[in-house]
């Protein structure tokens, strides 16, 4: 098997898995969406509106795009990017034991939903020269049930 053929292989096998998993993610809360809310409407929504329609097992769907990258839990190892948990309230580049770009070391902010929101939308034109090779979401709302779910998997219940 040839390089080329495996990167075809590859993209048949994501294709088929996307068109089988998405439309049984979004069957039922993701319809009720769109009937009330346009997709420009959706856009427009402060990211706290859209949390409150925010749906988590969409959300927990999405997220495997980041587990490829990066680990939810407590004390688990970085991978390609910085373990995520407690990335709520935490310094943007602040995790100990992860190799950082220059950028992402060099800014002064704390991650908030809002910060992530942005990040998630396009995290080269929001930090320019960071090494998350990942395309985001362009979905407000796909960006919302990430966010929602994050929160949840994420933040320490004891704190
Ligand atoms: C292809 C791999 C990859 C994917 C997929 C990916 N990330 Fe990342 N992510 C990285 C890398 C690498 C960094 C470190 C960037 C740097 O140092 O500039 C990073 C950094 C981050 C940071 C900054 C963490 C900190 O400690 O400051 C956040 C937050 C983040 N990613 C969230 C996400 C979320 C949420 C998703 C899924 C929606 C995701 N990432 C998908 C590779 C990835």
């Amino acid at each position: 098997m040839n390089i080329t053929f495996s990167k075809g292989l590859n993209r048949l096998i994501c294709a088929l898995v996307f068109s089988l998993i998405l439309p049984l993610a979004g069957c039922d809360q993701q319809g009720d969406r769109s009937l009330s809310d346009s997709a420009e409407q959706q856009e427009t929504q402060t990211l706290a509106v859209r949390l409150l329609e925010a749906d988590l097992e969409r959300g927990e769907l999405l997220a495997y795009s980041c587990r490829a990258c990066h680990t939810l839990g407590p004390d688990e190892d970085h991978i390609i990017g910085p373990n995520l948990y407690g990335v709520f309230d935490r310094a943007a580049g602040s995790v100990y034991g992860f190799d950082y770009s220059d950028v992402l070391l060099e800014v002064d902010f704390i991650w908030s939903p809002e910060i992530l929101d942005e990040w998630l939308a396009d995290s080269n034109g929001f930090l320019p020269g960071n090494n998350m090779r990942f395309a985001g979401f362009s979905s407000g709302a796909d960006r919302a049930d990430v966010i929602a779910y994050l929160l949840q998997v994420t933040m320490d219940p004891a704190l």
